[in-house]
């Protein structure tokens, strides 16, 4: 288990909560913000950005993952994700970023997750994509 003081997670979620108002949201208006703590103790932030055609639509998990990476952070760098969503409800991230999230997480680290309701949830990596798909890399 991966222990995140209750500072660095209340910091996340700031992070997580002021990304999302950078986010490119005009089409759903459901700006959401990620966090993403590094094992150095960095935090990369990512929004979502939306586009005309709906399906390039990136997510935030995503936009934080590929500004880690391309700031040289890979496989097994990362020990926390925070995400912030609007509403009462806390969501949890979609499909398609669990897959992305599950290429460079180990099954243990925790995603938390936060909205307007006070509420954090948490899931680990494992709980969110059991079994998931993955090319033996020979590691
Ligand atoms: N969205 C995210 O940024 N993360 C998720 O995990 C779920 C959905 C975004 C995509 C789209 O811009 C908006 O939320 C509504 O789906």
């Amino acid at each position: 288990m991966i222990k995140i003081s209750k500072k660095i997670l209340n910091t996340l979620e700031e992070a997580a909560r002021q990304a999302s108002k950078t986010a490119y949201a005009p089409y759903s208006n459901f700006p959401v913000g990620a966090a993403l703590l590094t094992e150095n103790g960095e935090i990369y932030v990512g929004c979502n950005v939306e586009n005309a055609s709906y399906g390039l639509t990136n997510c935030a998990e995503r936009s934080a993952i590929f500004t880690a990476v391309a700031d040289g952070r890979g496989r097994g760098d990362f020990s926390a994700l925070f995400i912030y969503t609007p509403g009462q409800v806390c969501h949890a991230p979609c499909g398609a970023c669990r897959q992305v999230l599950t290429e460079f997480f180990t099954p243990e680290v925790f995603i938390y997750s936060a909205c307007d309701s006070g509420e954090i949830i948490a899931w680990t990596m494992e709980e969110l994509l059991p079994d998931s798909f993955e090319i033996p890399t020979g590691d």
